[in-house]
């Protein structure tokens, strides 16, 4: 068999239909079909099957250069793009479990400020850090690698792509802290054992949380993750107001405030607890 053959070219095509996209693979199928014997523009087919070859095994090691200068470019870990933001109703619950004494709370991850927000009204002087700032009074930082300010307790809610890494850094700054994640934080071996060496509380929400991110919302069931003096190897329940169960009644109670009652389930809930703050 000698390179060009019919039998040659359809184990490559073959062999690139298994490992190219479908875009790709399509391609190549056409080109293929075109050197079966008796098909026509036998040569034209073939010599436009090498050039896609070419361009793919271009195109390809282009990639591969590409990826080698900076694997994350472009990538949501790279770009700080995991910026969804923390409703207040699910960041109430954690004033209690502020411990006594506390002054100055660092919040490394402040994005537009949805928990920092509180933090300050609830009077604590808040130190407002991103790898990536959203606003003016936000000092750029990298929590994963910089040195941690002075400070009395760090609150957050990290990108949910580092939740391990920030889980860890958290964990080394040997101060209290608390952060908001979606209950897939208490998976994994690495995970389990931190929080059991660093005798870790978890502290649950009734409810998924809705984070926002512009008009995207996602909803995942969270916790926040709690070093505290006090409370250690803990499963502790928010305290929150005590709502309707059904749809219904959830509807009745709104209705009774002379709130809109449209929505899924979830909204009605988040338009009632925020009534009720
Ligand atoms: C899920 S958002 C939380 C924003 C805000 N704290 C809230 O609760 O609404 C995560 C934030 O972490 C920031 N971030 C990502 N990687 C970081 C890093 N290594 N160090 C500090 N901040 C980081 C992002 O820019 C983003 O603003």
């Amino acid at each position: 068999m000698q390179e060009g053959d019919e039998d040659v070219v359809c184990l490559r095509a073959k062999e690139r239909s298994n490992t190219e996209s479908r875009e790709a693979r399509a391609e190549l199928r056409g080109a293929h079909r075109e050197f079966m014997p008796g098909g026509t523009g036998y040569y034209e087919a073939k010599a436009h099957f090498e050039e896609c070859v070419e361009q793919q095994e271009a195109g390809k090691s282009e990639f591969r250069k590409a990826m080698q200068v900076n694997k994350w470019k472009g990538n949501r870990r790279e770009i700080g793009e995991d910026f969804f933001e923390t409703p207040r109703s699910a960041i109430l619950p954690i004033r209690k479990y502020i411990p006594d004494g506390v002054k100055t709370i660092l919040e490394p991850t402040h994005g537009k400020g949805a928990i920092s927000d509180l933090l300050q009204e609830w009077g604590y002087t808040v130190i407002k850090q991103d790898k990536y700032p959203k606003t003016d009074d936000t000092t750029q930082a990298d929590f994963l690698t910089d040195d941690i300010p002075d400070c009395d307790m760090i609150v957050f809610n990290p990108p949910f792509s580092l939740k391990s890494e920030f889980l860890a850094r958290a964990c080394e700054s040997g101060k209290p802290f608390l952060f908001i994640c979606p209950l897939t934080v208490m998976e994994t071996r690495t995970r389990f054992q931190l929080s059991q060496k660093h005798k870790l509380s978890v502290l649950n929400l009734p409810n998924r949380t809705n984070f926002m991110s512009g008009v995207k919302k996602v909803w995942f069931h969270s916790v926040w993750i709690m070093k505290h003096p006090k409370y250690r190897n803990k499963i502790l329940f928010a305290d929150v107001p005590d709502l309707p169960e059904t749809v219904a009644q959830l509807k009745v109670k709104l209705k009774e405030l002379g709130l809109p009652v449209t929505g899924k389930k979830a909204d009605l809930i988040a338009r009632l607890e925020k009534a009720l703050e």
